[in-house]
């Protein structure tokens, strides 16, 4: 290696990118770690070959993709080559991107600098991102189908129809465009979590009346009171939590306890750490320990009992974004048992 890169490499040897250096007459003298690992070959092999040999790569129909760029020969005016997704040998892909460094302008190049980045985190990202838009085109689409149809109808042919059936009607679409708008803000939620933007409010809040809250409003929209049971066990300390994300754990723990759990529901509080524990537990069938791994996923669900598989991946979220844990286990009559716990949390505005 000559003099001075030796120094180079270890700075290379820190970015998750890989790097390889070829000198004037196409001598690889740098290979970076991340370079090698891409590679599958080591560095100590690479140095002093020629760069074609250690990065043969091709192009989409098959093409050597040095005898058609030629970085060393060609026009003198060339910078290098943008970034490109070519193949290496055993098949896998690569993005690359080359960088002719010239000492005069339009002299002859005294270095390629080669930037390499595996593609299938890449792609990995981006079939993520192709299955959230085919699975919220999918969900948008059943309400909307139905907000649509009603409507025309209704507007077609509003005098076949008497005031029973209209509202009955009415009430069907007024119920979708609930789902509609409550599924965009759980999106928005998911955006937000994804791109680690969520945004927290913190102060003291009351854990346990917040709980209350929540349970009230359950029965307030029908649920028994009965089925209910709010425990606190032992003196809680002083929490500082964002009080909706709160109410959004709680409201979303709650609701599937209801919905896909059974019987009695009980919430019970506790002091763990400096901070509180929140578990939620049911009388149901309970979660499999073999799809325990699962039910904090995006859009996971299973069973016929409606939702988007979004609750659990937002209550994960929020309570990550407070520096707390998730936990789904087993309660003691073998219902689910879903268990938060945040930590005391500190008075300042956190991003
Ligand atoms: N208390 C529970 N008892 C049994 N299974 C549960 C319970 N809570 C969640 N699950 C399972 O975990 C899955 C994921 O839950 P999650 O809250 O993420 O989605 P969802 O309730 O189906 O939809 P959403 O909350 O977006 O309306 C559920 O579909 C269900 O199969
Ligand atoms: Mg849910």
């Amino acid at each position: 290696m000559p003099a001075g890169i030796e120094h180079e490499k270890a700075a290379f040897d820190v970015l998750p990118d890989g790097v390889l250096i070829a000198d004037e007459n196409g001598t690889v003298v740098l290979l970076n770690t991340a370079g090698a690992r891409l590679l599958q070959r080591s560095v100590d092999d690479a140095i002093g070959r020629d760069y074609r040999e250690v990065l043969p790569v091709t192009d989409s129909v098959g093409h050597d993709w040095w005898e058609c760029t030629r970085p060393y020969g060609g026009l003198a005016i060339r910078t290098g080559q943008p970034e490109r997704r070519l193949t290496l040998p055993d098949e896998r892909e690569i993005y690359l991107t080359a960088s002719y460094v010239r000492e005069r302008r339009c002299g002859p190049v005294q270095r390629l600098v080669i930037g390499l980045r595996g593609a299938a985190d890449r792609e990995r990202a981006e079939r993520d991102r192709a299955d959230l838009v085919s699975t919220v085109a999918h969900e948008l689409r059943s309400p909307l189908t139905s907000v649509k149809g009603f409507t025309a109808t209704l507007l077609n042919k509003w005098e076949r129809f008497n005031d029973e059936q209209r509202q009955l009607m009415l009430q069907t679409v007024n119920a979708d465009a609930d789902r509609v708008t409550r599924l965009i803000s759980e999106l928005l939620d998911v955006s937000r979590i994804d791109a680690d933007r969520l945004e927290l409010h913190k102060q003291v809040v009351d854990v346990p009346a917040a709980a209350r809250r929540v349970i009230d409003g359950r029965v307030a929209a029908g649920e028994t009171p009965e089925r209910f049971e709010l425990e606190v066990v032992g003196s809680l300390p002083e929490v500082w939590l964002d009080p909706d994300k709160l109410d959004q754990v709680l409201a979303n723990l709650l609701d599937n306890a209801i919905r896909h759990g059974a019987g009695d529901v009980k919430v019970a509080i506790e002091p763990v750490g400096d901070g509180v524990a929140i578990s939620v537990s049911d009388e149901g069938a309970g979660v499999s320990p073999d799809i325990r791994g699962l039910v904090f996923r995006r859009f996971w669900r299973a069973g016929r009992r409606g939702g988007t598989g979004l609750g659990l991946y937002i209550v994960k979220g929020l309570v990550e974004a407070h520096g707390g844990t998730v936990f789904v286990g087993e309660a003691d009559g073998g219902g689910a048992l879903f268990r938060v716990s945040f930590p005391a949390g500190t008075p300042a505005f956190a991003l």
